[in-house]
């Protein structure tokens, strides 16, 4: 794998730019302080690639909420999900009659989001819904259907805003395409 010194020198296209995705997240933080208020709630970003999304949505809105984590693994190669996850992080407090509302970077397969979801609900929440950034727009059966989405994207491997490949890239402000050359081994 050859990762160039700049970071953006490894991009092929540019899908969403650092303006776009910061006024779709100020839109979607207006929706869910709309939506919230009043209400005892909790974002759940899920680790790592939900970082950079979590930071900026949660400082968009003005109601009170509380922050926590989780990180999950999947078993398998990194870039195919299995549907099997490993919780490597759990919450620090019990979820009991919160609004819990889980941050994700990205739905690909959805698996990894439909284990979560039903770990949650085995906690007693008041409620649990999902704010993803991204969605594949893949043909498969939604087995989870987030109630705030960033963007549909097309079927390609993303990077940036919180998103990698192989551990680099999450810190570009935008979500781009590698160059073909990145995946090759020299
Ligand atoms: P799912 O279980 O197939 O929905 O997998 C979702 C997880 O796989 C996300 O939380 C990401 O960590 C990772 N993932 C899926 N697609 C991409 C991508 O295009 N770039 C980087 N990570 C991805
Ligand atoms: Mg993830």
């Amino acid at each position: 794998m050859a990762i160039s010194d700049n970071l953006h020198d490894d991009i092929e296209e540019i899908l969403i730019g650092a303006e776009q995705l910061q006024a779709r997240v100020r839109e979607l933080a207006a929706a869910v302080s709309a939506d919230y208020r009043g209400k005892d709630v909790l974002l759940l970003g899920i680790l790592k690639g939900a970082v950079m999304f979590m930071v900026d949505l949660s400082r968009q809105m003005e109601i009170p909420l509380e922050l926590d984590f989780m990180a999950i693994s999947s078993y398998g190669n990194s870039t195919e999900s299995s549907g099997v996850v490993r919780i490597l992080k759990d919450l620090e407090a019990p979820i009991a009659g919160k609004h819990v509302l889980v941050v994700e970077d990205i739905i690909d397969t959805g698996l990894t989001l439909r284990y979560l979801m039903e770990s949650l609900q085995q906690r007693g929440p008041a409620s649990v819904r999902v704010c993803a950034l991204l969605d594949k727009a893949k043909t498969r059966d939604k087995v989870v259907e987030p109630a705030y989405l960033g963007f549909n994207i097309p079927d390609r491997f993303v990077v940036g805003y919180g998103l990698d490949y192989a551990q680099k890239y999450r810190n570009l402000p935008y979500i781009g395409v590698l160059k073909p050359s990145v995946y090759r081994e020299e």
